[in-house]
């Protein structure tokens, strides 16, 4: 698959690889990523997974536009189906993922931005959700991450106006997780994956798991989605070692188990 490059390890590294067309996602790209997140699902050594995008100008554009130019109504409808697809995965990843963003980060690029937990911002990035611009509306997802990661008026604001926020704004409005100069985007998103992997995994697991479901459940059911969570974490042999070795004045050693 040349459109992505998937380096594997404790800390996997999967690049979007289309630069020419600032990473612009096609149908091709949007299933290969489907079969590399299934790939990195079962690949127990990978503990957390970053995503960038190839050089220096973009992490992803959009969509890409010349080909949905081409398409018909009913494709359309697919290729959302198949985005959504592809952005439930992530966020359904039994492990963290790192959103290193190093340019323009628009449509469905904001869209898989917003599918990873945490996002790791170069100066140089900018985010916005253009389709109004195309006479489209945000169809990975925006319409409903958006809001909840910065709060309706400015969801609208984006939306609506297509226009675009510079790595600060993101910041400020809280889209963001961290800002960093171009150079140290990637060791940035390395040394924070390095912190979430140094963590029970299976802990992490739940936490995620209870995290999404403040996305996608009531709150009283969300509130007992974590009361289970909490419980499977309590049986977990990296419950005893954690809980242990604070007693114990030591460092845990953790099976995540
Ligand atoms: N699709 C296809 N090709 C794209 C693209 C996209 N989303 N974004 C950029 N490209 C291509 C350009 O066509 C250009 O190709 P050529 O060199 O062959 O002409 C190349 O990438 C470089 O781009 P520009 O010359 O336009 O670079 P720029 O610096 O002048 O502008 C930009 C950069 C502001 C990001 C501009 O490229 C742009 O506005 N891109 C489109 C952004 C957009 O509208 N994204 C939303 C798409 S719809 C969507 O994503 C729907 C959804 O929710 C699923």
């Amino acid at each position: 698959m040349e459109d992505l490059i998937l380096e594997n390890g404790e800390i996997a590294l999967l690049t979007i690889n289309r630069p020419k067309a600032l990473n612009a996602l096609n149908r091709r790209l949007v299933e290969n990523l489907a079969k590399v997140l299934r790939d990195v699902r079962h690949d127990q050594a990978v503990r957390v997974l970053i995503i960038t995008g190839a050089g220096d100008r973009a992490f992803v554009a959009g969509a890409d536009i010349a080909a949905m130019s081409e398409m018909i109504a009913v494709d359309g409808l697919e290729f959302s189906r198949l985005g959504h697809r592809v952005m439930q995965t992530i966020e359904d990843l039994p492990i963290p993922v790192i959103a290193a963003v190093n340019g323009f980060a628009l449509g469905g690029g904001l869209e898989l931005a917003m599918a990873c937990d945490l996002i790791v911002a170069s100066e140089k990035a900018r985010f916005g959700q253009p389709e109004i611009n195309l006479a489209l509306i945000p169809g990975f997802g925006g319409t409903q991450r958006l809001p909840h990661r910065i709060g309706h008026a400015r969801a609208r604001e984006l939306i609506m106006t297509g226009e675009m926020i510079d790595a600060k704004t993101a910041l400020e409005w809280g889209l963001v997780n961290k800002v960093v100069a171009a150079e140290q985007l990637l060791p940035e998103a390395r040394n924070l994956a390095a912190k979430l992997a140094g963590k029970s995994g299976l802990a992490l697991r739940q936490a995620k798991a209870a995290l999404r479901a403040s996305f996608t459940m009531e709150e009283d059911a969300g509130l007992r989605f974590e009361q289970s969570a909490f419980g499977l974490v309590f049986a977990s042999a990296d419950r005893v070692e954690g809980t242990k070795a604070f007693v114990e004045k030591r460092q845990p050693k953790w099976r995540h188990k």
